[in-house]
């Protein structure tokens, strides 16, 4: 069995203020995870560690190597923050950072190394990948989210669970979170889906919900849960159905 979490950057950090972490919130992530931290990958997002850094440097329209050199840099500070609370909560944790082992193709994920990733798995440890930059083979360099990792690593290591945390109940029309969606509901939800506080450069919840029914589509389904709430992150890793449920038609 293997499992893929996603925690968002909205959660550990303040999206609205550059490198805000949430040490509390950080902490509490990383306990629920350590209850049940084995045959998992996990990938987190970058808040305002990522968003604003690419945003202040016009990533990913504009190429510029600071830009890069610094988002990842803010980045990669979060997944050390990250990696610090699980070690502390007594997983075993290892930092994997996408601009090291992804290459993007308008966008788009075209390659990453999942072997290292499979075998880290088997030997008992637990990946942390984040929302990063990456080398785009079409157009210099781009970003690459969080919640793009999630399918296409779900994909490649066939995983059971995938569950993707965010600070909302799921999928919400008119406020209220809806218990399951297919592809066949997305026209007629479209103009109800809300954006994402803060500022945010990968597509807020409509990004993530067209990621997960391409999933879907591949036999994979997954749930969108509020992972502010203390205990659904443990309940997601048991494979319950909290918040939305994609799945296929
Ligand atoms: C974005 O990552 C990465 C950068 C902006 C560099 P995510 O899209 O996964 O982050 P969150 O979950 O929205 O914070």
């Amino acid at each position: 069995m293997t499992r893929v979490l996603k925690i968002g950057g909205s959660i550990l950090t303040d999206k609205r203020r550059d490198a805000a972490a949430r040490p509390e919130e950080i902490r509490r992530v990383a306990e629920e995870i350590a209850s049940s931290p084995e045959d998992l990958v996990l990938v987190h997002g970058a808040g305002s560690f990522g968003h604003i850094p690419a945003r202040r440097y016009g990533l990913p329209e504009s190429f510029s190597p600071e830009g890069l050199l610094q988002t990842h840099k803010s980045v990669a500070r979060l997944n050390d923050l990250v990696v610090e609370a699980l070690s502390r909560a007594g997983a075993s944790p290892m930092p994997v950072h996408p601009l090291s082992c992804t290459l993007l193709k308008d966008g788009r994920i075209e390659a990453l190394a999942v072997k290292p990733l499979r075998e880290m798995v088997r030997d008992g440890l637990l990946p942390v990948l984040h929302g990063d930059v990456a080398m785009d083979a079409s157009r210099k360099a781009g970003i690459v989210s969080g919640d793009q990792l999630v399918p296409y690593i779900a994909r490649a290591l066939g995983a059971d669970v995938v569950a993707v945390g965010t600070d909302v109940d799921g999928v919400l029309v008119s406020g209220s979170p809806i218990a399951e969606m297919t592809r066949a509901d997305l026209a007629s939800l479209e103009g109800a889906l809300g954006g994402s506080t803060g500022v945010d450069v990968t597509g807020g919840m409509k990004g993530k919900l067209l990621e997960l029914l391409d999933l879907a589509d591949d036999g994979i389904g997954s749930v969108i849960f509020n992972a502010s709430r203390e205990g659904n992150i443990s309940r997601a890793l048991m494979g319950e159905h909290l918040g939305t449920r994609v799945r296929a038609i």
